[in-house]
């Protein structure tokens, strides 16, 4: 079918919502459409070269962030902190790795969620489920439920200021790599992940002393104190991506130029549906969610449909099939994959595939099966010859308690002290640093060989 801005709206779609004001809707849409551009096309094509280098196994992934981000969690405190454990992490697995880390974050209009119920059932009462603050309230009452399409202004708003701060973050100090020691955000609780984090920056400021001896120093060499930070969601609230997208002026090509990655959920990747068809036109990074049900043949098809110039850093499979199916299922979509020599970066969303329901109700992540599906991710990658591309997660940069394990033992009893998302349980700071350091020993391990 041909591609145009709305041909999305002839096919099938799941997971929307049903506005009850359709005039409303469309006037959100036309005001949303005449608003200016969260991200800048050459932005997203970077992205895409870094993307390749990740291809061909020169360059890691790091995307990660909140499952949802929140109307009323917003603070400039929430942001920095997930920044600054981003930061950690790409220190600790460059210096593992010795390659660069392309960074992304789930921030900045990460806000729409699929869900495997349309209702959501309390006592007597059904309500229409929660499907993120672009969409609805969490709050279980009538009014709050029903799709607001004015939210999503809300949300561009929201994204709008959070990409300013990231932006400054990432350009005016608070990357710069002489900070390595306060990118600590003080409650380690364990020692250990300290320890190790703390012996790493010291080597980090030992080599950029020698450096500056030699004469390179911040000054001269920007990049010591600057980063490049990439903003990624869901693209599934089609609306409003479809009022973000633009024509670059410079390419004459469409981006949607709500975030520099825009991704396919597992539950709305149908090859002849409305997400994979509107994400087809559009030339920014694409990456689509896998999970254990998929083929060899659902893969190909995919990449046929995202990716048919076979770009390097268009397309990547985001594989998120819990840690006890992803050795069955893996090695063979990698062998066939790369009978066909498509250019494929292959990342491990290790959390969505490894949910479940703690004895006393709260949804949850156990670290170690988390790590169990990250280490077969590599062990797989390593075995059939291909390239452990990335890690895509669920985390933040506060000291939740939501997923249970790591290195401090969180207990299941204990997840009721600080359990505080609105949708899938992430990794706290701690867990995600920790996480990090394994994740440096599976690069490292391949480094060495
Ligand atoms: C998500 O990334 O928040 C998500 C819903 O993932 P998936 O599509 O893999 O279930
Ligand atoms: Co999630």
């Amino acid at each position: 079918m041909q591609w145009r801005l709305d041909s999305w709206r002839d096919l099938p779609i799941l997971q929307q919502p049903v506005y009850e004001d359709k005039s409303r809707l469309e006037s959100v849409e036309k005001r949303l459409s005449a608003l200016p551009p969260l991200v800048f096309a050459g932005e997203a094509e970077s992205l895409k070269a870094e993307l390749a280098k990740v291809c061909s196994g020169e360059a890691f992934l790091l995307q990660g962030g909140d499952c949802a981000e929140s109307f009323n969690n917003f603070s400039a405190n929430n942001i920095r902190d997930m920044f600054k454990v981003l930061l950690q992490m790409a220190v600790v697995l460059t210096f593992a790795g010795g390659k660069p880390i392309v960074k992304v974050g789930r921030v900045a209009g990460q806000f729409a969620k699929p869900r495997s119920s349309d209702v959501e059932k309390q006592g007597e009462k059904t309500l229409p489920s929660y499907r993120g603050d672009i969409i609805n309230g969490f709050e279980f009452t009538q009014s709050a439920r029903t799709p607001d399409p004015n939210r999503m202004i809300d949300a561009y708003y929201q994204s709008a200021s959070t990409l300013n701060l990231l932006r400054a973050f990432a350009r005016g100090g608070m990357a710069d790599l002489h900070q390595v020691h306060k990118w600590n955000l003080g409650f380690l609780k364990k020692q250990e992940i300290g320890e190790k984090y703390e012996e790493i920056a010291t080597k980090l400021t030992q080599a950029l002393e020698f450096m500056q001896a030699c004469g390179v120093t911040s000054e001269n060499t920007p990049t010591l104190k600057q980063t490049t930070f990439y903003t990624s969601h869901e693209a599934l609230l089609l609306p409003y991506e479809q009022a973000m997208t633009r024509i670059d002026s410079l390419s004459g090509e469409w981006y949607d130029c709500s975030a520099h990655m825009l991704w396919i959920g597992e539950r709305t990747r149908g090859l002849d549906d409305a997400h994979v068809h509107f994400l087809s036109g559009v030339k920014n990074p694409i990456g689509v969610k896998v999970g254990p049900n998929a083929t060899a043949d659902d893969v190909k098809n995919l990449a046929a449909a995202l990716n048919p110039q076979n770009e390097a850093g268009r397309l990547n499979v985001i594989i998120r099939m819990g840690a006890e199916k992803i050795g069955d299922k893996l090695p063979n979509i990698l062998k066939e994959l790369k009978k066909e020599g498509l250019n494929i970066v292959y990342s491990i969303d290790p959390m969505h595939g490894n949910t479940f329901q703690a004895s006393n109700g709260y949804k949850t992540r156990a670290f170690d099966k988390i790590l169990s599906e990250v280490r077969s991710f590599f062990e797989i990658h390593y075995s059939e010859g291909t390239h452990p591309g990335g890690i895509h997660l669920e985390m933040t940069g506060q000291d939740v308690t939501e997923c249970t394990g790591g290195a401090f033992g969180l207990s299941e009893a204990e997840l009721t002290s600080r359990y505080e998302t609105q949708c899938d349980p992430r990794l706290n700071a701690d867990q995600a640093l920790e996480l990090a350091f394994l994740v440096a020993d599976f690069l490292n391990k391949k480094t060495k060989q």
